[in-house]
C-alpha cells in the first residue's frame, strides 16, 4: 500500500549514534519542531504543549546536568556505562525539551469540573502525540532522534538554567543530530493479533 504518511512514520526510529552536523539548516529544524507542536491536536484544543530547542553548547549543558544527577545515584560500577550513554546524547546537534503547561490543565479542570480527572490523562495522551510528531517530522528531514526520560532528576535545574515558567512540567528530552549509524533491525508482532477486524 502506497501512502506517504506511512513512509514518513517508517523513517522514524530511535537513533542512538548521533553527530553534530545537521543535514538541514538550524532554521529548518526549528520550524519543523514549531509546526509539529502547532499542528498536533490537544484535548479541548488546549494547546498545552511547550518545547525548548537547545542547540550546540546549550544542549551539552543539558546532558552535563543529566550526567551529574545520574552519577549521584548510579552504582560506581555503572558510572562508565552511564558516562558513555550520556555522551552519545551530548554528541548530537541539539536536544528538544518537551513540556506540558500545567496551568492550562488546571484552568480546564476549574472550567469543566465534570471532566476534572480526565484533563491530566488527556494531557499525557496529547504530549505523546506531540513527541511522535516532532520525532517523525525530524526523521523526514533525515535528522535522527530518540526519546529520553530524565525529567524527575533534572526538572528544577532545567527550569533554573533556562529561566522557564514554574508551571511547565518537563516530560521528555529528545536528543537529535545527524544519523551516524542506522537503527537496529526491528521485529514486529503479527498485525492480525493486534488489530482485529469485525464485520
Ligand atoms: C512512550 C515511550 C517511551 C520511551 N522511552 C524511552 C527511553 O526512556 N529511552 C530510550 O532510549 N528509548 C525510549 N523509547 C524508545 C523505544 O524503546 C523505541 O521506540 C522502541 O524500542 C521501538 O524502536 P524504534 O523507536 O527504533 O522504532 C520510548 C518509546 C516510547 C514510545
Amino acid at each position: 500500500m502506497k501512502n506517504i504518511f506511512f513512509d514518513s512514520i517508517a523513517m522514524r526510529r530511535s537513533i542512538y549514534t548521533l553527530g553534530s552536523t545537521l543535514p538541514v539548516s538550524k532554521d529548518e529544524v526549528t520550524r519543523t519542531v514549531q509546526e509539529a507542536v502547532r499542528l498536533t491536536p490537544s484535548a479541548f484544543n488546549s494547546q498545552s504543549a511547550r518545547a525548548v530547542i537547545l542547540y550546540g553548547d546549550e544542549s551539552k549543558k543539558l546532558w552535563k546536568i543529566v550526567l551529574e544527577s545520574l552519577l549521584k545515584i548510579v552504582p560506581v560500577q555503572q558510572a562508565s556505562d552511564t558516562k558513555a550513554n550520556i555522551a552519545s546524547f551530548a554528541a548530537g546537534a541539539g536536544t528538544v525539551l518537551v513540556f506540558e503547561d500545567m496551568s492550562i490543565i488546571e484552568g480546564l479542570q476549574k472550567a469543566y469540573p465534570l471532566y476534572k480527572d480526565n484533563f491530566p490523562l488527556w494531557s499525557s495522551h496529547s504530549t505523546g502525540m506531540v513527541q511522535f510528531a516532532i520525532w517523525t517530522a525530524l526523521a523526514t528531514s533525515k535528522v535522527g532522534s530518540s526519546l529520553q526520560h530524565y525529567s524527575n532528576l533534572i526538572e528544577d535545574e532545567v527550569k533554573k538554567t533556562w529561566d522557564l515558567p514554574s508551571s511547565w512540567s518537563l516530560i521528555v528530552q529528545m536528543p537529535f543530530g545527524s544519523i551516524e549509524s542506522p537503527a537496529e533491525e526491528k521485529s514486529f508482532q503479527p498485525i492480525e493479533e493486534r488489530v482485529l477486524v469485525k464485520g
